[in-house]
């Protein structure tokens, strides 16, 4: 696995804010294809602008790659940090996340899934146990700019909130801080 710099793409899409919010549904079916290394860069770009409570941004996240499903890029676990895509653990582990998610086994069949992560602490060190609150507010907004974006691009996508956080954690072999809360699988629409 490599390090993948993510480039910042030209982001002008042929539907406007109120065709995407109009359009956006939850979709449970993917095809096989692989998805253009431009929208899957606009996917983690519009994961990464969404606004947060004093600036704490307490969310991490964490891609889980499928095997020649993103152009360019090998499989693996990946953790988005400052600009990059760091490799955080080898192999496809598409069917090892769906299962961790309570066997919604259409899950394995997306091309990849960004899976959101927080340290609650970053947030509650200065907003108590309100942070909390914050913190999954963040998760949601950073969910629906997916689906924007998504919707925008032709992908489909579908916030997933029941799964084992334990089985997540381990499949994604997170950081003890890092906890898991929400999980979006995207591929090209069917
Ligand atoms: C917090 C939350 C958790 C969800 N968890 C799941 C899930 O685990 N599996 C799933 O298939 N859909 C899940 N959904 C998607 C909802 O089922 C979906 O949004 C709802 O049926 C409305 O459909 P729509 O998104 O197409 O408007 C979740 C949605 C939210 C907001």
């Amino acid at each position: 696995m490599e390090r993948v710099k993510l480039e910042v793409p030209e982001y002008k899409s042929t539907i406007s804010v109120e065709e995407a919010i109009a359009g956006r549904k939850s979709r449970r079916a993917f095809k096989h294809d692989a998805i253009k290394r431009r929208e899957f860069a606009l996917l983690v770009w519009a994961a990464s602008k969404a606004p947060s409570a004093g600036a704490t941004y307490p969310l991490e996240l964490y891609l889980v790659i499928g095997a020649g499903a993103v152009e360019h890029i090998e499989p693996g676990v990946y953790h988005v940090e400052n600009g990059y895509l760091e490799p955080h653990k080898d192999g496809d582990l598409r069917v090892e996340l769906a299962t961790a998610c309570l066997r919604q086994m259409f899950i394995a069949d997306a091309s990849f899934s960004i899976v959101i992560t927080a340290e609650y602490e970053r947030t509650t060190r200065r907003y108590g146990e309100r942070g909390i609150r914050y913190v999954h507010i963040e998760a949601g907004h950073v969910s629906q700019n997916i689906y924007l974006e998504c919707e925008a691009l032709g992908l489909a996508t579908v916030a997933i909130g029941a799964f084992d956080d334990d089985e997540v954690a381990k499949v994604l072999n997170l950081p003890e801080a890092h906890k898991p809360i929400y999980v979006m699988p995207i591929g090209v629409k069917i």
